[in-house]
């Protein structure tokens, strides 16, 4: 492909985005093995706007591209749906030859973007539900917080029936021909961006669905990827299979109590706590050690579990890297109010669970205590604290 070639949408809306064959991974998070793509929208209208920009190191490429539908000097708006830098890259510079160009967006939107380029502009708040015209057009926006920021929105051009979703709807796929119906099959991309940037977000997904859903919308314009126009209902469809799969769980009776044990002394108290807090009623322990266990599937358990309890031993007045791999998975916005708790083995001065109990405190876990630690091996007596401590547990689980 011309690397300078831009593609019509409508007669007035113009796909001005740039084409990233090269990338191998993105946000250090997510393989890119198809490339990607960043979109941006060039609408031609008596107002002129722009949605979003591109990554910055594209600048020149995406000048050009805009520059051939319009002197940028006569931009009115730059639409931003949502500030990642793959995505505002490119605001500053435009902001330089578009001087008198508002940048429009929702509250945290502008104020995450004055911390990206560490100055100030002309900008424009909007809210759910609000309109913007633009003369012979107007912008009806859609509030769509935490997918996956909590800036995100939605932006539906009426009179074309576009609606601009950002990061919703897109994947990593790089393909010039740049719509659904003219690409070869991008449905695997699609699964894989759903599963790692909006999974989490899937109760958001929904209600940001929902939304939409009184929209008459002809094409879904995302941030990345393919533009979809033939059958756009299609990916929304499987967008709310996705979510509401995600969505059946958490399992509101199951605990995961995943812990790692150097000499079984902290899987002996790992034990005798879930026999405690079986002890307490109906609740599903799912005991694991999790020394080996495929990080996914520990996502996994996170994600089906609404109580989440911790063991590790202290290990040179600190703990293991399974268990900082866990905190690393936990979501706040996911887990955010489970009740938690930690335990371990120690030898020397027993640090582990102050620092288990910090980061799940941190993580906006609802942590239940201080933890119980027992001196290097439980023997009948302190098993039966394990036990007790168990229990205690699961009644408070229980309780709420
Ligand atoms: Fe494509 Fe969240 O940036």
């Amino acid at each position: 492909m011309n690397d300078n070639k831009i593609l019509p949408l409508t007669r007035d809306v113009t796909w001005i985005g740039v084409l990233d064959r090269d990338i191998v991974t993105f946000d250090v998070v997510m393989e890119t093995k198809f490339g990607t793509t960043y979109n941006s929208y060039f609408i031609n209208a008596g107002k002129k706007a722009v949605i979003e920009t591109v990554k910055e190191r594209f600048w020149d490429v995406y000048r050009g591209k805009l520059s051939k539908l319009t002197d940028p000097a006569t931009i009115d708006y730059i639409v931003m749906n949502h500030t990642e830098p793959d995505h505002s890259g490119c605001v500053a510079k435009l902001l330089e030859i578009a001087p008198k160009a508002k940048v429009v967006g929702s509250g945290n939107a502008i104020r995450y973007l004055k911390d990206l380029l560490g100055f100030e502009f002309p900008h424009l708040i909007i809210k759910d539900g609000q309109t913007l015209d633009l003369g012979n057009k107007s912008l009806k926006f859609i509030g769509a917080p935490n997918l996956h920021w909590p800036d995100s929105i939605m932006t539906y051009l009426a009179e074309d029936k576009i609606l601009f979703t950002c990061d919703i709807f897109g994947e990593h796929f790089c393909n010039e021909a740049m719509f659904d119906d003219a690409v070869p099959d991008f449905s695997d991309a699609f699964r894989y961006y759903f599963d790692v940037i909006m999974k989490p977000y899937s109760r958001f997904m929904l209600q940001a669905i929902e939304r939409m859903s009184p929209l008459d919308i002809h094409m879904i314009a995302p941030g990345h990827g393919m533009i979809l126009r033939k059958d756009w209902k299609k990916w929304v469809d499987v967008t709310v299979k996705y979510s509401g799969e995600y969505l059946m769980n958490p399992n509101r009776n199951k605990v995961f109590l995943a812990y790692v044990s150097a000499y079984h002394n902290t899987g002996l108290i790992a034990e005798k706590i879930a026999e405690g807090i079986r002890s307490a009623g109906s609740i599903d322990v799912d005991l694991c050690d999790i020394e080996n266990m495929d990080l996914s599937l520990i996502d996994q358990k996170l994600v089906q579990s609404s109580g989440i309890m911790i063991g590790c031993p202290t290990f040179s007045q600190n703990i293991l890297l399974p268990v900082y791999q866990v905190f690393a998975m936990i979501n706040p916005i996911r887990d955010r109010g489970k009740l938690a708790a930690v335990f371990g083995s120690y030898g020397w001065s027993g640090e582990g669970a102050k620092i288990m109990s910090s980061a799940l405190t941190n993580l906006k876990l609802n942590v239940m205590d201080e933890g119980l630690m027992i001196k290097f091996t439980p023997h009948a007596d302190t098993l039966k604290r394990c036990f007790d401590y168990g229990r205690t547990y699961g009644e408070r689980f229980l309780s709420l």
